[in-house]
């Protein structure tokens, strides 16, 4: 109900702590299934500090205006390009639906079609729904990497364009988007590459050793990448990037905004009024942690991750379902779902999906929770799995 009388804001405060208590919170190390983690508390000082001010009327905030396009072009940079064109958006689902809907725009077909890795997030299936584009999926390899050789098999004359994965949301795997980028090119087809969460692991892992081939603007045919700086980049909820190699990719979204305060602009995300802070964080972030500042929190989420696959593997009944490539690791047990059931039980924030559960290696994770966990997976395993 609507109340008729206002409350002290001590009283709300309290009441608000004691609903959300049941929540599970990043920092009680119990969360092990989510690309989200617990900010910076930098990047949560500038959200406070630059809270009022929306990129959706710029020309208010000509300012923040001009740090979102500098936070673009420093992304742009990270994926090897000089200049890129985009916007920091409400998160990688926003990304993929920009970039869906830019391909479609400039392909000018009747009966648009997209080709996708069948590992693709779900975000691409509200895209086709809202855009009218037909999802047609791509087969996976026993590597569960794209078949290169199926996506051109299904290539038509309705296609607008390709997508990669450089980090699947459920394995971390990185598709061979070199191989996606020669098609791409040979077929004059924007390719766009969902590094959502792998856009703030792979440029580090590779500079760490990491084997991992190229997936973003050194390739060619790659026009439009998804990088979300609210999953491995540390940033607050919201806080998606989409960055397009031309402009025209951008243009082709564009809507006008008439009547703004700070006058008219063209307008391309699908949000009108838009949190300036996050954008802002971005940016601060970039230039607080720096190369080297993400490349460490890289190589930590790296090191468990393989220590993580190593422990897992000496568990009886627990497969691994592949060796890690980022730090994402994922596994398989007998008789899962009451695996599943038996550790959310004991509190751990962990799903089931597509036959395994995966665990993400985010800041938030310390090798402490890790132990703790596989000691319940031992306990559960044992109990759950029939001799
Ligand atoms: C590969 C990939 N793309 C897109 C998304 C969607 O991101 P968001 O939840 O920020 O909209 C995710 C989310 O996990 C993802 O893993």
């Amino acid at each position: 109900m609507f109340p008729e009388k206002g409350t002290h804001e001590e009283d709300v405060l309290d009441e608000l702590r004691l609903k959300t208590r049941e929540d599970l919170t990043f920092d009680s190390g119990k969360i092990l299934g989510s690309m989200c983690t617990y900010p910076h508390p930098f990047a949560v000082k500038i959200i406070t500090e630059f809270i009022d001010r929306n990129l959706g009327d710029p020309g208010l905030h000509t300012g923040s205006r001009k740090v979102e396009e500098e936070a673009i072009n420093m992304l742009a940079n990270l994926l090897g390009l000089d200049k890129g064109y985009g916007h920091i958006v409400s998160g990688g689902t926003e990304a993929n639906i920009l970039a869906v809907r830019s391909f479609r725009n400039l392909a000018d077909v009747e009966e648009p079609e997209l080709i996708l890795p069948k590992s693709a997030h779900f975000s691409f299936i509200k895209a086709g729904e809202m855009l009218g584009v037909r999802l047609v999926w791509a087969e996976l390899k026993d590597d569960h990497t794209v078949d290169v050789r199926d996506v051109e098999r299904k290539i038509t004359d309705n296609t607008i364009g390709l997508v990669g994965i450089a980090g699947t949301t459920g394995l971390g795997v990185v598709d061979d988007i070199p191989a996606l980028s020669d098609l791409a090119l040979d077929y004059g087809l924007p390719l766009h590459v969902d590094a959502a969460f792998g856009g703030f692991v792979i440029p580090f892992a590779k500079a760490l050793g990491y084997e991992i081939p190229d997936f973003d603007f050194r390739l060619k045919g790659v026009k439009s990448v998804t990088i979300d700086p609210h999953k491995m980049g540390m940033v607050p909820i919201p806080a998606g990037g989409i960055i397009f190699r031309e402009k025209r990719y951008l243009e082709a979204i564009s809507v006008l905004a008439p009547y703004l305060a700070g006058g008219k602009i063209w307008q391309a995300t699908i949000t009108g009024t838009r949190p300036g802070a996050s954008a802002l964080a971005v940016w601060a972030m970039i230039k607080h942690l720096g190369f080297n500042g993400y490349k460490e929190i890289v190589r930590k989420a790296m090191e468990l991750s393989r220590w993580f696959a190593g422990e897992l593997k000496k568990i009886p009944g627990v497969k691994l379902i592949r060796e890690p490539v980022l730090n994402i690791v994922s596994f398989s047990t007998e008789n899962l779902e009451a695996v599943e059931e038996e550790l959310k039980r004991k509190g751990w924030g962990i799903s089931a999906h597509r036959g395994y559960i995966r665990i993400v290696m985010m800041p938030h994770v310390k090798r402490e929770h890790l132990e703790e966990f596989l000691r319940d997976l031992r306990e559960v395993t044992v109990h759950s799995i029939k001799p």
